[in-house]
């Protein structure tokens, strides 16, 4: 697991903008499809809240949380959402703020290769997920696949290519509850 100290999270800052710009636009744009009007939206994994400013700007009507495991990443996503009302919090994948059947989308970008307990945060994703929602979790698309699939249960891939990538390296994993 990597831990994202205060000089590496302001350099993954930098880096994402220049070079996950097209990344946040398509999520943004799957979460336009996938939530509907005021619903409450959760980034697990949120790093710098470049996914996040996003959303916000291409759907204020939504409630946006963000989570991340490292403090550092926390209060640069805080400097980067000014301006939009966010709630972001530091905390882990397997033990979410959040009470069950309280959330209606659960997105996460290349988060996920990092978890140490994929079981665990799958089941927290399913606690907090209400009836009927969904989780639309993008990572490399060779990224601890297999062991993704075993530990989610029931789960859907699709390869994502995007604009600026002349190989798919991306996967969305598709997960929606009952
Ligand atoms: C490569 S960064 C991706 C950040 C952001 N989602 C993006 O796309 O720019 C991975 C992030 O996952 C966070 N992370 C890793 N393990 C985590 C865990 N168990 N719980 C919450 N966040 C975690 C790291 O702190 C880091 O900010």
């Amino acid at each position: 697991m990597t831990t994202f100290g205060h000089r590496q999270s302001l350099d993954y800052d930098r880096r994402a903008t220049r070079l996950l710009t097209g990344l946040y636009r398509r999520i943004s744009t799957d979460v336009d499809t996938l939530a509907t009007a005021g619903a409450t939206v959760v980034d697990l994994g949120t790093g710098p809240g470049k996914l996040l400013a996003h959303i916000a700007t291409r759907r204020p009507d939504l409630t946006l949380h963000g989570l991340d495991l490292s403090p550092h990443m926390i209060d640069i996503a805080r400097r980067n959402l000014a301006g939009h009302p966010a709630d972001l919090t530091v905390g882990d994948v397997t033990d979410l703020p959040y009470p069950d059947a309280s959330v209606d989308l659960i997105v996460s970008s290349l988060s996920m290769h990092e978890w140490p307990d994929l079981p665990a945060a799958f089941r927290e994703i399913r606690r907090v997920l209400r009836p009927g929602a969904t989780a639309a979790l993008y990572d490399f698309r060779f990224a601890r696949a297999r062991e993704i699939r075993r530990a989610a249960g029931d789960i859907e891939r699709e390869t994502i290519r995007l604009p600026w990538h002349p190989v798919a390296v991306v996967t969305c994993y598709h997960l929606h509850t009952a």
